[in-house]
């Protein structure tokens, strides 16, 4: 292992007593913060800094929510949030942007910086992030001549146009550490060079145009790009992975720096819940800056909600909670906040050290290593990991014996008292209860029912079977396929006939003669399904109308622009005589449903001629708009939508985007544990729970969505069938047991 060693950076720091006359006779005079490093760590103001950095992504929780975030994120003993820029949020048509909101970059950024945190602004544009479409705008794969990530000039110039559009926000706010503001670091383009080989010619073109745009746009802060193996100097590669303790940059004058450190993991509707363990997170932090990091960042340290039809995948949960050290809800997660926290403490006991020091590395066996770090002060710092998955190890260090328990490293500020051990908790467990509310108030109900197949006039006519996504464009979720065909004089039906439907995704529900016959979907690993279900067909004319769906657009992978979606076969077997095949039959289209052309979701929409009112909600029914007026909750806990009695379908309340709602279960035959073993590493499948349960059952209804005063409108498309009387408010809340 080599030994670093840093001189003292004195010619880049201002004097004390300079600096605080300075301050004396010009308080106003506003001091910019220049960002630079070298090879051991980033100076910010001519400082070497350790940086925690904590990702929170603005519009996955809402302006309300914001201040109390970062708060509990700077409690948690963070220096600085990161959050991705999301493109496609912020430019909804070519040329129209949108600021408000969730989607208010500035004032987000300005609570960081009121809060007196560091941002890191990672502006991609590509961001994947489980994301729609990995952040960029739907429109911009229309735009003739474009592949997305790649040497060409429709998409670096809208790529260009709208990184320029965010750099002046912020210049123009002096958001730029370099012009006084807070933003230390901005990052372009994402994960590139996991890729950039399967680009061929247009890739490496293309990450090296990337950079030097971004460095053209002279923001006075360095940039960054992560796994970006090749990045050219003057841009610092960073890693992204469960660990970066062996990561070292392409350049000796780059410091070492963690974007990504996954601590959970993100869901998919249909699949088990992800866990990573406390213990294991802080192994990795801490092995991180034993071996000379100077940032890392949680992603995500809050996840959130991905409201509306933001969620990427596709099948990517409404839910981005990510077991993250703050829940989706905004409740501290215990004892993993906690336990971060005493960590991030211990870190920071050290950081001095850490960045003048001398490293030392010894070692005390095949899985045992200390670094130990000494300044010219007299300061000593002393790591000391033991990465044996089973056993402790005592460890002799400085004529004391040092009990380390396994996968565990134990940080000594003093190089005698241990302040911290990765694998001690010693933060009370938090557990979560949803205590269900009754909101709804007994108005009745109005119900919309939508037509089977083509309401109004079909979009167009075609003798094929076309792409899902390239016709809706996105504007939409759905997309009706219809045909009839003819069942001969004669002919014989057997009583299994069989619809085949072969389809590229995401989901599809099959219509014959206004009824629904059965549903198909992929999964958060394959989209493709196969739909075979027995069908009821009779003599003469049949209607077949399929309702396919998209679940959240492809958010990352080379040329993730061009996956498709929608029925690429549709058979039907079982006429005595004949396979019907009907992937060739003249299929009429229509874009989205009727209820969405009506803008039902939206308390603005017109009137409510719309609507018919029951005093009891039908049960079960396909296709069907429900509304119902309910109750504010009482107190501040948040508020979750108990949907475990519906089908599948999207929720709204007063008009905001509560997002996809679908119970859909995980196989009760998929890998659970009741426990995790934090020892050895992690991966996304090791801690699994909820086998045989709802993926998601309650869904994050912000409280700022609802009206001080009472008589809030929730309004619910199902599209197979549910209780709508047994859907319900829970508040959440968090109880500690030791
Ligand atoms: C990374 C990517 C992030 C996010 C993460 C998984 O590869 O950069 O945007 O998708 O994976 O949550």
């Amino acid at each position: 292992m080599a030994k670093r060693s840093n001189t003292n950076n004195s010619k880049h720091s201002l004097s004390l007593p300079f600096l605080f006359l300075l301050f004396l006779f010009f308080p106003s005079l506003c001091f910019s913060s220049n960002v630079t490093y070298d090879g051991r760590s980033l100076f910010i103001s001519g400082r070497r800094r350790i940086i925690i950095s904590a990702s929170i992504h603005y519009p996955r929780s809402v302006p309300a929510m914001w201040p109390g975030l970062v708060e509990a994120a700077k409690e948690g003993g963070v220096d600085a949030i990161e959050t991705y820029v999301f493109w496609n949020g912020h430019e909804p048509s070519p040329g129209n942007y949108y600021f408000e909101d969730r989607f208010n970059l500035v004032k987000f950024a300005k609570i960081v910086r009121d809060a007196g945190l560091y941002m890191i602004l990672r502006i991609g544009p590509f961001v994947a992030a489980e994301w729609n479409f990995g952040g960029v705008p739907v429109w911009l794969h229309y735009v003739p001549g474009t592949t997305f990530r790649s040497n060409d000039e429709p998409f670096k110039n809208h790529m260009e146009r709208f990184t320029k559009y965010i750099v002046s926000m912020m210049k123009s706010e002096k958001l730029f550490a370099s012009q006084g503001g807070h933003i230390i670091l901005a990052q372009i383009e994402n994960e590139y060079g996991d890729i950039e080989k399967v680009y061929g010619d247009g890739g490496k073109p293309y990450a090296m145009w990337a950079a030097s745009m971004a460095l053209s746009q002279d923001i006075g802060v360095p940039w960054i790009m992560c796994q970006q193996y090749d990045a050219p100097d003057h841009v610092i590669n960073t890693c992204n992975s469960f660990y970066c303790d062996q990561f070292t940059p392409n350049s000796p004058n780059k410091p070492k720096i963690w974007t990504e450190n996954w601590p959970g993991w993100f869901q998919t509707f249909g699949a088990t819940n992800p866990h990573r363990p406390p213990e294991d997170i802080a192994f990795s932090v801490a092995r991180f800056f034993q071996k000379g990091g100077t940032v890392q960042n949680y992603y995500m340290y809050h996840g959130g909600t991905n409201f509306g039809r933001t969620a990427g995948g596709p099948f990517i949960t409404t839910s981005y909670d990510y077991d993250a050290p703050i829940d989706e809800y905004g409740l501290v997660r215990q004892p993993k906040w906690g336990h971060l926290k005493e960590l991030h403490k211990a870190i920071k006991q050290c950081e001095n050290t850490l960045l003048f020091g001398n490293s030392k590395l010894l070692t005390f066996g095949p899985l045992q290593e200390a670094n130990i770090y000494t300044d010219h002060s007299g300061g000593c710092v002393a790591f000391l990991a033991n990465m044996d998955e089973e056993k402790d190890k005592s460890i002799v260090f400085q004529n004391r014996a040092y009990n380390v328990p396994p996968w565990s490293v134990s940080i000594l500020p003093d190089c005698k008292n241990v302040a911290f051990n990765t694998a001690k908790v010693k933060t009370q467990t938090s557990v979560v209860e949803m205590i269900d509310e009754n909101l709804q108030i007994p108005e009745g109900w109005s119900i919309f029912q939508e037509k089977v197949g083509i309401w109004g006039k079909p979009d167009f006519v075609k003798n094929d079977l076309i792409d899902h996504i390239n016709t809706t464009k996105d504007s939409t979720d759905y997309l009706w396929y219809t045909t009839s065909f003819y069942v001969k004089g004669g002919e014989k039906i057997s009583n299994q006939s069989l619809l085949i439907i072969e389809s590229k995704g995401h989901a599809a529900h099959v219509f014959v003669n206004g009824k629904l016959q059965g549903s198909g979907y992929g999964n958060g690993s394959e989209s493709k399904f196969n739909l075979t279900t027995p069908v009821t067909l009779k003599p003469g004319r049949n209607d077949l109308a399929l309702l396919s769906m998209t679940v959240g657009l492809q958010n990352a992978g080379p040329f993730y622009e061009w996956v498709g979606a929608g029925p690429t076969s549709v058979k039907i077997c079982g006429l005595t005589s004949r396979t019907l095949n009907l992937s060739s039959h003249e299929w009429a289209y229509k874009i989205g449903l009727e209820g969405e052309h009506l803008s039902l979701f939206s308390p603005y929409q017109n009137g409510d001629l719309n609507w018919k009112t029951y005093s009891q909600p039908p049960n079960n029914q396909p296709l069907t708009w429900y509304k119902v007026i309910v109750d504010t909750p009482t107190g501040n806990d948040p508020i979750g939508l108990d949907m475990q009695h519906m089908g599948k379908g999207q929720a709204w309340l007063n008009g905001y985007p509560i997002g996809r709602y679908w119970p859909r279960a995980s196989s009760p035959n998929d890998k659970c544990t009741s426990t995790c073993n934090y020892r050895g590493k992690f991966f996304p499948d090791k801690c699994r729970t909820g086998c045989g349960e709802p993926t998601q059952r309650w869904y994050h209804v912000p409280r700022s969505w609802f009206h001080p005063t009472g008589k809030n409108t929730l309004v619910i498309f199902e599209e197979t069938g549910g209780d709508p009387t047994k859907i319900s408010f829970a508040k959440r809340q968090t109880k500690h047991i030791s």
